[in-house]
Parts: structure tokens; sequence; C-alpha cells
């Protein structure tokens, strides 16, 4: 960890935020009912879920299947907890398998819409739960027939299609593992996580749209295994068809191989700790950390978070919206596995916002009369800068509720989503939370809790949440500190894939015994919650998170790169962009050209997400005496402002002076 405290978060636009909005009247009866249905009522089932973890998770996970019950609800260890000790379930069946032995089967589970727009409409798919009942097997069979066996790590490196729900909830099916890596990421980042999970499966398509053109998905996935001795086999849906390198005996088409196979397979009875996924993320080192999610705990927390955050009620017509990439963790708790076990259907929209034009979205909603709208700020502040006139041109009147994450919020975009989206009805659910967490931990409840523009207000049922400082001490009212969480939660994260000594470190190590998010926060009078941003190397980049490490070891791998340091700067739609300071070999001129082949180097080595914003040339960077990067000078002059901070550390004073001058082209 660099420093203790986060300095480059604007706190005082927050701190003055007064307006108040209480929960709209007749929401309830809009939306098809509540499960709760006052602030008072919240506090009496939170008071017990923190009183009695066991009576309260016990009676919610008995609203859904279990083959064995489990003996004992938690066991915590610190850092290890165990939930619903040796029950045994299986998510796929809770997703699919139990909705269709309901007699709901020719229900829609999941609404898929294509990007392309060809003759003015663009192909939409809906599948029942039988359908998915029927895929999932035929594909988990598939599975098997190339050799995965229950625990073995599946990857996932396909677009938004129903094929990668299918897949997920096929590995899910047979008890393996899957590892879904975001189509954006490049050839470089799929072999590192292919390599770090011993994956020797990969699952992709021919190609992905987006804005009308072809991610070349296959070719990314043969470059990564070039890359790798790993890669076995590989399964390609095709879905654009373009042209695709083909290596006979380890590729094969999706649909050769599901073509005749059978689709009995039952599913697999899991161990409630049996791992479901992993999932790769940023951290304050360069290397990205394998997530470890498991079944039982999981399951429970993504249901019941769903059910109660976006108010989640079968048979009364609502549509659910998750505007997230499966490849994030958003997508994985809050498209698949805790919306399919409520029996509302799911929409996955496969492409980007602005295409073919820039009301998108909102013809989305219009069509499809989506009822709960899940999205991102920086999605929310590219909308406002696009203009009124697109969400203005569509009936959005379906629309009863609003939700963001994935970063802070600022006031004013909350404002125009509560005002231009939400067309001041739609309560605002701002949720807190991270791919660590599995599921969402600090949100306002809608219709119940009074919503304040840039506040995730209280914690949800079971989460112990508190500001403390490094000696766990709880802080004062609006007192900056460390957000943590003190009692196991049934979505934490089990581990980091292969490195126990990080975990600990990583989570438990800095406040003993504590939960450590890595974010700083405040409570108010209120006990509202407000995230202050990050207080490791970790940036949020348009709601995804990078290490500026990950950023700096791409930079310097280029021949013509000594030094870089990476910090992250104010951006207007992004939130935060990547400013790169840079010091070079003899020889390299800095220039335009560089720059611009530094920029596709990161693109090849990370992907498109982690292209720096700036790149700045610089002959040093300003180092303490024991050389130490001062990253907050490098935050003040990315950003612009400029700085009276204590530099008497500062080893050489002049590169200050220079690397203020250095132009970033
Ligand atoms: O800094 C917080 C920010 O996103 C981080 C987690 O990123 P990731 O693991 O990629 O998961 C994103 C989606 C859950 C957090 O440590 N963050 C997420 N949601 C919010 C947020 N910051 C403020 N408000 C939020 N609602």
């Amino acid at each position: 960890m660099s420093e203790t405290m986060p300095d480059d978060v604007a706190i005082e636009s927050v701190l003055n935020e007064r307006r108040e909005f209480p929960p709209p009247a007749g929401f309830s009866d809009a939306i098809g009912g509540a499960h709760i249905s006052s602030i008072e009522q919240y506090r009496e089932m939170y008071d017990r879920s923190i009183r009695d973890p066991d009576g309260f998770w016990g009676e919610i996970a008995g609203e859904l299947d279990w083959f064995e019950p489990w003996s004992t609800v938690l066991q915590w260890e610190s850092p290890d907890a165990k939930w619903f000790v040796g029950g045994t379930t299986n998510l796929c069946h809770n997703c699919v398998d139990r909705q269709v032995a309901n007699g709901y089967g020719d229900q829609v589970a999941i609404i898929w819409e294509g990007e392309p727009v060809e003759g003015g409409s663009p192909e939409v798919r809906r599948l029942t739960y039988a359908d998915l009942a029927r895929e999932t097997a035929r594909f988990g069979n598939v599975l098997k027939s190339l050799g995965v066996r229950k625990g073995d790590i599946v990857t996932l490196y396909m677009g938004m299609v129903p094929e990668l729900a299918i897949a997920m909830l096929a590995c899910a099916r047979i008890g393996a593992v899957h590892s879904v890596i975001f189509g954006g990421f490049s050839a470089r980042a799929i072999a590192d996580r292919v390599q770090d999970a011993d994956s020797r499966i990969v699952v992709t398509c021919d190609g992905g749209w987006r804005r009308g053109a072809v991610v070349p998905l296959k070719d990314n996935v043969d470059a990564a295994a070039a890359m790798t001795d790993r890669v076995k086999t590989v399964v390609v849906l095709k879905r654009c068809g373009n042209e695709v390198a083909w290596t006979l005996d380890r590729d094969h088409w999706w649909h050769d191989l599901v073509g005749g196979v059978s689709d009995d397979c039952p599913c697999e009875a899991m161990d409630s700790e049996d791992m479901l996924f992993l999932l790769y993320t940023s951290g304050s080192t360069g290397k990205p950390k394998g997530i470890l999610h498991t079944t039982g705990g999981y399951m429970v927390y993504t249901y019941l978070t769903s059910k109660y955050v976006f108010n989640l009620v079968p048979d009364r017509g609502q549509v659910y919206w998750c505007t997230a990439d499966i490849g994030w963790v958003t997508g994985h708790s809050y498209i698949i596995y805790g919306i399919l076990p409520n029996r509302v259907p799911t929409l996955m929209y496969e492409g980007a916002p602005n295409f073919p034009a820039d009301d998108r979205f909102w013809d989305i909603v219009e069509r499809h009369k989506v009822t709960q709208f899940y999205t991102a700020p920086t999605a929310i502040r590219a909308f406002m800068k696009w203009g009124n006139e697109h969400p203005r041109k569509h009936d959005l009147s379906s629309l009863k509720l609003l939700g963001t994450v994935g970063e802070p919020i600022n006031p004013e975009a909350w404002m125009w989503y509560h005002r231009e989206i939400g067309s001041e009805r739609c309560p605002i659910v701002d949720t807190w939370w991270q791919t660590e967490t599995g599921g969402q931990l600090i949100m306002p409840l809608p219709g119940v809790t009074v919503t304040v523009p840039g506040s995730c207000t209280l914690p949800f049922f079971g989460v112990d949440a508190a500001v403390v400082n490094d000696h766990g001490e709880q802080l004062p009212v609006n007192v900056g500190g460390l957000l943590v969480i003190r009692k196991p939660w049934p979505a934490m994260l089990r581990g980091i894939h292969g490195d126990r000594q990080r975990f600990i470190e990583t989570y438990f190590a800095r406040v003993p015994g504590m939960y450590l998010t890595g974010d700083g926060a405040r409570r108010d009078e209120r006990g509202y919650f407000w995230i202050m941003g990050r207080i490791d190397d970790v940036i949020n980049v348009a709601g995804h998170r990078l290490g500026t490490m990950e950023v700096e070891s791409a930079l310097v791998s280029h021949p013509a790169v000594v030094e870089a340091a990476v910090v992250g700067m104010p951006h207007e739609i992004k939130g935060t962009g990547i400013a790169a300071f840079v010091t070079l070999e003899k020889g390299h001129d800095p220039g335009d050209e560089l720059r611009k082949d530094l920029l596709k180097h990161v693109t090849t080595e990370i992907g498109a997400i982690a292209r720096p914003d700036m790149i700045r040339f610089t002959d040093a960077l300003p180092k303490t005496r024991s050389g130490k990067i001062m990253r907050r000078l490098l935050r003040d002059i990315a950003a612009g402002t400029d700085s009276d901070q204590d530099t008497t550390t500062l080893e050489d004073f002049s590169v200050m002076a220079r690397l203020r001058e250095a132009d970033d082209g």
C-alpha cells in the first residue's frame, strides 16, 4: 500500500450534499409488491441478522433447494469462513431446473438482444427455463466428453451471447469451475490467466460484435495459446462468421459438439464450499489475482440481495436489465446467479450503448418494457454528454427502479439519472461492493431508504460494515478512514487462487480479524456510508478496476522504457483516467510516434481499457530518499492542480519543475 488515506478524492463535493429523497409514494404498487415496507422493518431485520446470523441465514437458505441439508450455518475462523457446512446443492439447479420442476419451464429466463440492427430490428432470443435446462445439460455433456471433470477450471472468453450464460451454468451443472475473461482483454491477459488457473480448455467465439465491428476473439485465443502450453482444447461458437484459423485436434465448433449430444445430464451434488468460479481482478501488484468463490453462501447471498435490492417479484411483468458485461463480477452475480433463482426475466444485451445510435439503451428499455435498470456511473456520464434528446425520444414509463454500481456516483450524475431516466419517480439504488464480496454489501433498499445523491447509504442484512483506523477502532461521524467488514457474510471470497499468503496479507493483515475492503469511507450523522475511493494502488477507470502496477509493468516491457509511474487523474466520462509518467532509454526520442507506439503496446499487453489518457515523458520521476515514487505529487500534476504538498522528502526538487513543464502531447 502506498499511502494510508486517499487524497485524490473530492470529499468536499459530497460533504455538502444535503438533498434527501424519500422513498417515492406508490413504489410498491407500481412494481408489483414490495418485500419490505419500512425502514423500521429493515432495522429489525438487520439487527436480527447481526445478532443471530445462523437463524437469519438458515431461514433464507431454506427458500432455495438443497440436496442434503447443512449441519452448521457458519464456521468462522478468520480469515476462513465456511457457510452451510455439510450441505450440498447446485447453482444451475436453483437457477434453472428448480424453476422447471416447479412448473415454470415455459417462462422466459433470459431475453437476449444482439447488437446488429438489420432491416430496422435487432435479433432477439428468448430462452425459457426449459430451454436453459436442455442447453446446459447438452453443453455439460459436451464438456464431460472433452474430459472436463468436477473441479477443473474452464476458461470462458466470449462475447455477450446467450451461450456464455449457458456455458457458465453448464459448468455449475457438472461441478466444473469457470473463469470468465472479459472479451476486451488481450491475448497476453488471457495467457496469464489461463496459466495461473492451469486451465486446459477455453470456450470462445469466432468474433464478438462491438459498435458494428468484429472483435477477433478466436484470434486472441490463438495468440494466447501460443504463449502458454496449457491450452489443449478450444471450443468455438460461431457468432460473426468471420474467418478464423483452425488447429486440428485442438479446436472444435460448438455446434458440431452440441448436435446429437444427450440432454440428460443431472446436476452434480456440490458441497456448499466447493468452488463455483474464479474471477481475475486487479490488486496492488502487477499480477491480477484469481478471486475464488464457492457455491452455497454465494448462491444464498446473491439470491437475497437481488430479491431485496431490485425488488424482484415473479409473475408481475417485471423485466430486469443489468447493462454490465458478464466478464465482470456484476454480470456474474446480477445478470445470472442472483437473478435466475428469483424467476424474473434477465435481459442480456450484446453490444455498445451507442450503436447504431446514442439512444440504443432507451430503445431497448422501451421495446422490452424494462422495469429494473442497473448500470454504472461512467455510462450515466456518457449519456449526459450525448444529450437529453436521446432518452426523451423514448417511452421510459416501464421503469420502476434504477441502480448504479462500480464507482462513486457524483451527485450531478445521480440527479440527471433521477430526473431524465427515472422521471423523479424511480428510487435509485447505489450499490457498493467488489469482486471479492461476491454480492452487494452497502445500498439503499428501494421504497424504504431515504436516498442522498452520492451516498450508498446502509449495509445489507448480515453486513457489519464500519469505518475504522489501523487499530480497528471505529472513527467518529464524518471522519474518513478504512472501510472494513467485521463479520463474515455468505458471498465473501474464500481465497486467491494459488496464493494463500496474498489472500491473508491483502485482506486480513492490516486490521487483524477484519476484512479490509481497500476503500476509504466515512459515515455521516444518519449512519450513511460515503465511499471516498481506493486507498491502494488500484484505480477505477470507467468502472473497470485496474492496478497502476499492471499498467506500469506493461509500459516497462516496451524496449524504449526504463521506468514508468501510473496514477489516476480526473476524467469527465471515465471518472478516473490513466496518467503515465515515463522515462526513456538513451537514444529514444520522446515524441508522438513513441507515444502512439506505447499506447498500442499497452493495448496489446492488457487491453484497450488500460490505454493511458495521458503519457508524459520525463528524465526522472519524483522519489523519496528511500527511492519510493511520490505518487501523490504525480497525481497533482496529472490533475493540473499545482501542489503545495510537503516535498521535503523529495530527493531532487528540480524533477518537479521539469515534470510540470513537460508536454504530454
Ligand atoms: O472502489 C470501489 C468501487 O469499485 C471497487 C470494486 O471494483 P470491482 O471489484 O471491479 O467491482 C466492481 C463492481 C462491484 C470498490 O472497491 N465501487 C464499486 N461500487 C461502488 C464503488 N465505489 C463507490 N460506490 C459504489 N457504488
